[in-house]
């Protein structure tokens, strides 16, 4: 059985990212959420690169994508783009590969789903192919993409309740 580890891209202790990821975790096997808040690094600068190399917590960070066969992601979106929180941790994951792991990039041959939501009826879905497009950069094997809209009128009390969108997320996991 594949193990996958799972997160959102925010940084807010209500994320409704967080809760998708979290009811994915309860409706599939092997499924192990994890915080990004618990690997944030500072702002990226070339000169902090300089002086630590890779930041310990990206290093961790990769070290648990490593013990993983897949990865689920779902992305916020502020202002049609990943949060600054999000698109920092891609930053700092991105310099691993070319400089501190041998040329490995940080999800090399993982399989990978990238998923977004949002309150309004885009569902972040911009954010969403932007993260797509930078961890194919990563090496990631993209084998799905899932678009949560209207959060809080098809999200309650923990459970997806709009029948179409439950499918369709059913179809996307089997994928990984
Ligand atoms: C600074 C800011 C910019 C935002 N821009 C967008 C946007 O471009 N598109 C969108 O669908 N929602 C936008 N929103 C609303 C977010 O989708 C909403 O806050 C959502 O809850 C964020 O996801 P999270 O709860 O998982 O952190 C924005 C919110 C903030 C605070």
């Amino acid at each position: 059985m594949s193990k996958i580890i799972a997160f959102s891209g925010s940084n807010s202790s209500t994320s409704i990212n967080k809760q998708l990821i979290h009811y994915i975790s309860t409706i599939k096997e092997n499924v192990e959420v994890i915080d990004l808040k618990d690997f944030e690094p500072p702002i990226y600068s070339p000169d902090l690169e300089k002086e630590v190399g890779s930041h310990q917590k990206i290093k961790d960070l990769v070290s648990k994508f490593s013990e993983a066969d897949g990865v689920i992601i779902s992305t916020p979106e502020h202002n049609s783009m990943p949060p600054a929180f999000f698109k920092n941790i891609l930053d700092w994951l991105s310099r691993t590969g070319a400089t501190y792991l041998d040329g490995t990039k940080y999800l090399q041959d993982k399989k990978v789903i990238v998923m977004s939501s949002s309150p309004g009826g885009s569902g972040a879905k911009g954010a969403q192919a932007l993260v797509q497009k930078m961890v194919g950069y990563a090496g990631a094997e993209v084998v799905g993409n899932y678009t949560l809209p209207s959060f809080y009128d098809n999200f309650i009390d923990g459970q997806l309740v709009n029948e179409e969108l439950k499918n369709e997320l059913k179809d996307v996991l089997s994928k990984i």
